[in-house]
């Protein structure tokens, strides 16, 4: 038999402990004492305002970021103590997709999806499979010769997903990856993250300033304010029991939603009733 708090300690994943981090020349810290961790497989969100510091605890994770206190750990190892080939490889077990995509416009999909195994000395053939399997994968195997420009945002958010998962990695990190995108695209994207989660047992930690993507995407969520982390726990809890003031700000524009759509049923009735 496991304790709660054994298991809690196999399945974390990433765990931050006591991370803080001051850039240089800022009056305040971008992160002060943050610590939780985040479950193997799990979907977890991090939300906050603008500035609140999610970028940055985000880029902790693969180490863009380096914490001046305390330690991020991801599979029990202490990152901050990697050298230069630790930091490589960690990386490859780590995706990334961008708010603007950050794809190669001179570049077509296939070849933006495969420059990272080229970099890495993959082979013509398994580089040419692994690139089409992808791009199967998330919708787009008749895009290959494309153009970025030629692609709708949430197409290109596509090749930003092919990309991130060619060294199959175990954690897919997304900072704002749908807020260039229109409601119905952003619901598609989030789709296909709920999909790649299950195929794949991945852990996604997902960054959004808009509540209603952590409701639709999310098994956890942690609420950052000032660097500090506010609040974390399931998704439902933390949205039927907000506790911090920053919390509740940001839950407000989703509960006008939910009230929108409970009264639409009567507006549509009144509205048929004469
Ligand atoms: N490279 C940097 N150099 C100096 N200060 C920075 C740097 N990057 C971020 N900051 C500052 O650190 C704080 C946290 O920034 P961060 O980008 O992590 O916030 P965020 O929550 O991602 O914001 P947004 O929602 O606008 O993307 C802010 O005050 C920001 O101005
Ligand atoms: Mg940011």
């Amino acid at each position: 038999m496991h304790t709660v708090s054994q298991l809690h300690a196999r399945d974390s994943h990433i765990v931050f402990e006591q991370v803080g981090k001051t850039y240089p020349g800022a009056a305040t810290p971008a992160l002060t004492d943050v610590s939780f961790s985040i479950g193997r497989g799990e979907r977890f969100g991090i939300i906050g305002r603008s500035g609140a510091g999610k970028s940055t605890l985000l880029r902790t994770i693969n180490m863009l970021e380096r914490p001046d206190e305390g330690h991020v750990r991801v599979d029990g190892v202490d990152i901050g103590t990697l050298d230069e080939k630790g930091l490589v490889a960690l990386r490859r077990r780590i995706g990334m997709i961008f708010q603007h995509f950050n794809l190669m416009s001179a570049k077509t999909v296939f070849e933006n999806v495969a420059l990272p195994l080229r970099v890495a000395g993959v082979g013509r053939a398994e580089t040419a499979s692994r690139v089409n399997e992808l791009l199967a994968l998330v919708g787009l195997a008749d895009k290959a010769n494309a153009y970025p420009a030629m692609l709708s945002g949430g197409q290109k958010q596509r090749v930003g997903i092919a990309r991130a998962l060619v060294h199959r990695p175990e954690i897919l990190l997304c900072d704002e990856a749908t807020s260039a995108l229109d409601p119905e695209t952003t619901e598609q994207i989030l789709a296909l993250l709920r999909d790649i989660n299950r195929q794949f047992a991945l852990t996604i930690v997902l960054i959004t300033h808009d509540m209603a993507v952590i409701d639709e995407a999310c098994d956890r969520v942690l609420v950052l304010d000032h660097g500090h982390a506010m609040e974390h726990g399931p998704v439902w809890r933390v949205f039927s029991e907000p506790k911090a003031d920053a919390t509740i700000a940001l839950l407000r524009p989703l509960r006008k939603r939910l009230q929108a759509q409970a009264h639409s049923p009567e507006i549509v009735d009144r509205v048929a009733n004469g």
